[in-house]
């Protein structure tokens, strides 16, 4: 595929900022964007130039494909500054990697890193003082890529707008998290699109949470789409169980998001001398555990949420409360996970990139 020149950018600056109306201290999550924003169009088999300008909507034509067939991808990615001003990125390279397998899974052109990492530095760099220091503070970045073609016949879209936004962040989930465990409704089956960030993944989720939110509960545990026996992921995490002194985590595959917190997470939990197996967890293994009293830890993991305890779990109408751990594995990963991103420890793994 070629790509005209992307690495020179054009620049236009919005004429004010609307940062000093923003309260840092109180934000709901994804809920306020920056000045700024980067597109870049996809035509004629190639990307054209990038544009970073002020952040603004968009008309497209109402047929255009991603209304109709969800030809939409996108990424979650954090930016943290450091004590001394810096503003760094976590592991961009994964998230690049994963939009261009995404986009493949979606018959969706694959974009050069000179668009999406180079493209994204730029951008965070003109927004540094939306940064804001201190750990929990981050600027959350959205890449994604639609399908802006024209015409409601069902086949891929030959136009597509790549655009980045950022939004100030601090915590997904406020309060509680409680989940469901799900016995009939899926969120992907082999063969489908489950590993791909793709945005019908999400809103397919919708209706089923909308369920659990009524009954008092935040999230759901999917399970396997075939059996519902086992515990795959939770829609906008991965998720850990701890049984006795052993952290699982079940493996990627075709149904479950390749996360890259999850995998950030299983490093450093082997470093630090956790027994880890990555392997699927019966959902009888759990409800076991849980009576039994090894069931020590259950916890999300993912850009948005970092990592999330969960407080309980409800099984076939029963509902089943975590302990309360002391020095528990999910707050030790994410001291050392939050204290490598905000620079407070040094980056062994190599995983930080300064924008
Ligand atoms: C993220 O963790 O960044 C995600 O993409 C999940 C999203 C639903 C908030």
């Amino acid at each position: 595929m070629s790509i005209n020149t992307a690495n020179e950018i054009d620049i236009v600056k919005a004429s004010s900022s609307k940062i000093d109306t923003v309260d840092f201290e109180n934000l709901v999550f994804g809920n306020i964007f920056s000045d700024h924003m980067l597109t870049c169009d996809f035509r004629n088999g190639a990307w054209e130039k990038p544009v970073i300008k002020p952040y603004e909507p968009f008309l497209l034509d109402p047929s255009a494909k991603v209304f109709h067939y969800g030809q939409a991808i996108f990424e979650g990615m954090k930016a943290y500054k450091h004590e001394d001003e810096s503003v760094w990125l976590f592991r961009p390279d994964q998230n690049w990697d994963r939009f261009n397998k995404s986009a493949e899974r979606l018959a969706m052109p694959e974009i050069p890193s000179s668009i999406f990492i180079d493209g994204m530095k730029q951008l965070i760099d003109l927004e540094r003082n939306w940064v804001k220091k201190g750990k929990g503070n981050t600027l959350y970045i959205r890449p994604f890529m639609i399908a802006i073609g024209s015409g409601v016949v069902a086949a891929p879209s030959t136009q597509y707008r790549f655009m980045i936004i950022l939004s100030p962040a601090k915590s997904y989930y406020q309060g509680e998290v409680k989940v469901i465990i799900a016995d009939h409704y899926s969120r992907a089956a082999n063969g489908g699109i489950g590993a791909a960030k793709a945005a019908g993944n999400y809103s397919a989720q919708f209706y089923p949470t909308k369920l659990a939110n009524e009954k008092g509960f935040q999230q759901i545990i999917w399970t396997d789409d075939a059996t519902h026996t086992k515990l795959e992921e939770a829609g906008t995490m991965n998720v850990f169980f701890r049984i006795n002194d052993t952290l699982y985590t079940a493996p990627t595959s075709e149904r479950i998001l390749d996360g890259v917190t999850r995998k950030s997470l299983i490093e450093i939990a082997k470093k630090q001398g956790i027994d880890v197996d990555v392997r699927s967890v019966l959902v009888s293994e759990l409800v076991d555990a849980a009576k039994n009293g090894s069931l020590k830890e259950v916890f999300g993991a993912g850009t948005a949420a970092v990592v999330n305890p969960i407080v309980g779990f409800s099984y076939d109408d029963t509902y089943y409360e975590l302990p309360k751990v002391e020095n528990s594995f999910a707050s030790q990963l994410k001291e050392k996970l939050t204290n490598l991103q905000y620079g407070l420890e040094t980056d062994d793994f190599g995983w930080m990139v300064k924008v």
